[in-house]
């Protein structure tokens, strides 16, 4: 059990393109529990290996009680647009309106190394979307239509 630093924007590692994981190991488990960790800990919809620093294409997601791992995600589909409200752990003070699409099909692979397929649509589909962006260096605040600051 070990919880990990968020960094925040500003540090140019939430800005580098994420690098494919490669090996299944013992070493991509820690990374997966700790991220688990961490987003216990502080709470949050999910989170993305670059926010605490680690330049691979890892995130979690935990919706409706159920909590995601992915590696290696790939948008396949997507269809429709919608706008909502979104904030990230590593963005502090203010939240944002971005435009989604609606409905997505991904792939990703888990810790051992197994394919799967998911189907997500509305507020779901965004939360995968938001840490999929990290991976590539994305923060919704490039992509907001609406600041909104914090009130308090
Ligand atoms: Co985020």
């Amino acid at each position: 059990m070990a919880k990990r630093n968020i960094i925040k924007m500003g540090d140019p590692l939430l800005r580098k393109i994420c690098k494919p994981v490669e090996s299944f190991d013992g070493k991509l488990a820690q990374l997966i529990d700790d991220m688990e960790d961490t987003l216990h800990a502080v709470g949050g919809l999910g989170l993305a290996a670059p926010q605490v620093g680690i330049l691979r294409r890892v995130c979690i997601v935990e919706y409706d009680d159920k909590l995601y791992e992915l590696v290696n995600p790939v948008l396949i589909k997507s269809s429709g647009k919608c706008v909502d409200n979104e904030g990230c752990l590593s963005v502090v003070g203010f939240r944002g309106l971005v435009e989604r699409p609606e409905t997505i099909d991904i792939e990703y692979f888990d810790r051992r190394g197994r394919k799967h397929s998911q189907h997500a649509e509305g507020y779901f589909a965004r939360v995968f979307l938001h840490e999929m962006d990290h991976l590539d260096g994305i923060l919704f605040a490039d992509k907001m239509i609406k600041k909104i600051i914090d009130d308090d």
